[in-house]
Order: structure tokens, then C-alpha cells, then sequence
């Protein structure tokens, strides 16, 4: 069902790989709602991904940028203000990457080199583009900008590795930049916390299937889906969550609160 929640609004979104990813969901949602959108992924990701089928569907351009280099973001956020005729109401943030993951090494056991790319990667990505959206002004007033987190930042999962670390300084990072950027800009900053969601980042996580199904029988509605993300997101970035900013919303059926289920202790009980 759509509610025009974004008519006449302009953003960009960061991450449709394919059709499982949370960004591909919302950014056929915001189109849904009357918003109009630029894509934009890592070069490499143009290759390996369907994005151009996304573009299509959604009437979007695409700017490929790799979202850990500056002059990548001034040249895609200066391009989409071209294209979208004026300055952006919402963007979202939904990238992740730890090499440490994918190649298996434990947490205990990392290569710093790819400790510190996935860093860069998955966190501090985050205040390059907010820093380059602040410094060009390229937000309207009361815009918003959305990033994508785990709760491994708060809890331990151990397979989660070196990204619990990388959630938990992008979380830091949207509560440090949202104070300026709302002082500043009236522009609110928040992170959406979400459910184990069955994508390429997802399920490359070790023991993914254990973990996805313990989640869903944790949560009293059960996980959140990529398509209930995008909905969600689509609140913050609409006219109805103005004084919401500088929050990590857990975004997960109730998991984050719940000590244990029926389900969970049914498996313990003799
Ligand atoms: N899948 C899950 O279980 C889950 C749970 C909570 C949070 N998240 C987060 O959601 C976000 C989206 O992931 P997803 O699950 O949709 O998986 P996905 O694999 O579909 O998306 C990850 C995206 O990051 C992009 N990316 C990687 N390096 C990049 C770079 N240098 N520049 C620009 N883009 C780059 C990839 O190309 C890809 O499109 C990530 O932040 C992820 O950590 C995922």
C-alpha cells in the first residue's frame, strides 16, 4: 500500500547489489511513495550486481562511487543534485564489509589490513559522506540520513567478528554528526538497527542459517524482513519523524528486549 509519504522528495540511495538487499527493497519503496531517487555502488558491485535492472524499475540513475573515497561522494552528490534538480531529502546508507569475515579469520586472529579496509568500509564511509554532504550544504532543511546496523554492536555474536567493532563506530558516528547536523542543518541522523536479513552481507556471516532461525524464534513477531526495512525506513525519512535523530532504533521483531521465548526454552526443557 502506498501513502505518498515522499512526494516530492530527492535522495540517494547506497547498496542494491541485488534483490535480496535491504537498500533494493527501499529503493522500490521510495519510489512507491512518490520520492524520486540517483543509485549509487561500489564499481566493482556495478559488475557483479543487477542494478541496472533496479534503475529501470525505478527510473533512477546510477553513479557508480566507491563510498570509502572522497572524491567518489563530491562528484556523485554534486551529479545527483543535477540530476534530481535540487538539493536531497533523504539519504540512505546501507553498506557493509568485512574482509576478515570472508576469508574465515577469527576474531582472535585478524589481519589488521582488513580489519582496518572493513573499517573504512562499513563505518567510516559513514561520516566521509556526511562530512561531504555538510561541507556542499547538499541536504534541505529537516532532510534525513539513515545507516543500516547490527546489534552485535551492543551484545556479542561471535561469528559477527570484526564488525561488531565496525557497527559499533558507525552508531557512534551518527550520534556525533547528528548533534552538528541538527544544530547546523535541521538534518536528523539515525540508525536502524535490523533483524539477520538473508543477503549477500548477511550470509556471509558464519553459521548464518543457525543464527537467522534463532532470531526468528526469539522474537515475539518474529525477524523483521528486508521488506519490512524499507517500510520502516520510509518513516524516518518522511515529514512524520522530524524530531527523531541522533537514535539507534532496533528494528527486529522485539528480539532486542527479549531474555528468553517458549520457543528457545522449549529446546532446553527435559
Ligand atoms: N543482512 C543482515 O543480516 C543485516 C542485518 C543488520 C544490518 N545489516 C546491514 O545492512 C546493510 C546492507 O546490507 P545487506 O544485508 O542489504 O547486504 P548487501 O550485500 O546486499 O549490501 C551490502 C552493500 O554494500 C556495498 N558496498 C561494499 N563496499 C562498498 C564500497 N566500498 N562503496 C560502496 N558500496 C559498497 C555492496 O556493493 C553491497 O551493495 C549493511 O550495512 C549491513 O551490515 C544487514
Amino acid at each position: 500500500m502506498a501513502y505518498n509519504l515522499l512526494k516530492g522528495k530527492k535522495g540517494i540511495i547506497f547498496g542494491a547489489l541485488d534483490e535480496n538487499s535491504i537498500a533494493w527493497k527501499t529503493a522500490e519503496r521510495v519510489v512507491e511513495e512518490g520520492g524520486e531517487i540517483v543509485l549509487t555502488n561500489a564499481p566493482i558491485a556495478m559488475r557483479m550486481g543487477s542494478i541496472k535492472k533496479l534503475a529501470e524499475k525505478t527510473n533512477a540513475k546510477i553513479i557508480p562511487a566507491d563510498a570509502t573515497n572522497v572524491e567518489d561522494l563530491e562528484k556523485l552528490i554534486d551529479e545527483s543534485i543535477e540530476i534530481l534538480g535540487g538539493k536531497l531529502d533523504f539519504v540512505l546508507h546501507s553498506i557493509g564489509m568485512s574482509i576478515n569475515v570472508r576469508k574465515g579469520k577469527h576474531y582472535t586472529n585478524q589481519n589488521y589490513d582488513w580489519t582496518h579496509k572493513g573499517l573504512d568500509v562499513s563505518a567510516m564511509s559513514f561520516h566521509k559522506l556526511m562530512q561531504t554532504l555538510h561541507k556542499k550544504d547538499a541536504m534541505n532543511e529537516w532532510g534525513s540520513i539513515v545507516a543500516l546496523t547490527y546489534m552485535a554492536a551492543q551484545r556479542v555474536f561471535p561469528d559477527y567478528n570484526d564488525m561488531a567493532d565496525n557497527k559499533a563506530f558507525l552508531e557512534s558516528i551518527a550520534r556525533s554528526f547528528g548533534y552538528f547536523y541538527g544544530k547546523d542543518k535541521k538534518v536528523r541522523v539515525n540508525t536502524i538497527s535490523q533483524s539477520p536479513t538473508p543477503t549477500t552481507a548477511g550470509k556471509g556471516v558464519k553459521g548464518f542459517d543457525g543464527f537467522i532461525n534463532y532470531a526468528d524464534q526469539m522474537s515475539p513477531l518474529g525477524n523483521a524482513t528486508a521488506a519490512d526495512c524499507a517500510d520502516y525506513t520510509l518513516t524516518l525519512f518522511s515529514d512524520l519523524t522530524k524530531k527523531v535523530t541522533m537514535q539507534n532504533l532496533f528494528h527486529d521483531g522485539g528480539f532486542s528486549n527479549t531474555g528468553v521465548s517458549d520457543e528457545v526454552m522449549a529446546k532446553f526443557e527435559k
